[in-house]
């Protein structure tokens, strides 16, 4: 998956039929308390505090699936496979991510329809976040 097609929402209806800001909120806050919890994901976060992280990854969500668009007047373009390569990401990390991600959306009251994008995107972007050990889940170059 390219930066552009990780930063741009094939619908813009997910948003408000997820319930909006405060459902987008509430799905990172839940998927921050696992990754506070789980040693593999705590050694790739340089904070100790997530709440930084928290906030930018909860305002790119929503702006990814079509609501305000304040992540990138704060953060410019999201190029969120240049923002990981810092950090050492193998198919161990994004498989320890994806579950947490998906036990978050499936803790929360979504229709069916919505749950399956939000499932079926967090697959792909994390698998194209993959930056070490092979099994790149780049499909073509950014
Ligand atoms: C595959 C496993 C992943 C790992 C281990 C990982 C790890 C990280 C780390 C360590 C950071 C820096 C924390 C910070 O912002 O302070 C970060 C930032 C971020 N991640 Fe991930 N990430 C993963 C997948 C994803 C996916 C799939 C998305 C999008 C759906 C995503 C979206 C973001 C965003 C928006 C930021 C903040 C970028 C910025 O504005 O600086 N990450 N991630």
């Amino acid at each position: 998956m390219s930066d552009d097609a990780l930063a741009a929402a094939p619908t813009a209806n997910v948003f408000e039929a997820a319930g909006g800001e405060p459902v987008f909120r509430e799905l990172v806050g839940r998927f921050y308390a696992r990754v506070a919890k789980d040693p593999v994901l705590r050694a790739v976060y340089p904070d100790e505090d997530l709440s930084g992280a928290t906030e930018r990854l909860t305002l790119f969500l929503i702006q990814y699936w079509g609501g305000p668009g304040t992540y990138s007047q704060q953060r410019g373009h999201p190029r969120l496979r240049m923002r990981h390569q810092p950090f050492a990401i193998g198919r161990r990390e994004r498989d320890v991510w994806l579950g947490h991600m998906t036990a978050a959306v499936d803790s929360l009251d979504l229709t069916a329809g919505v749950k399956k994008a939000l499932l079926d995107y967090f697959d792909a972007a994390s698998t194209a976040m993959i930056n070490v050990g092979g099994n790149d889940g780049r499909q073509a170059p950014d």
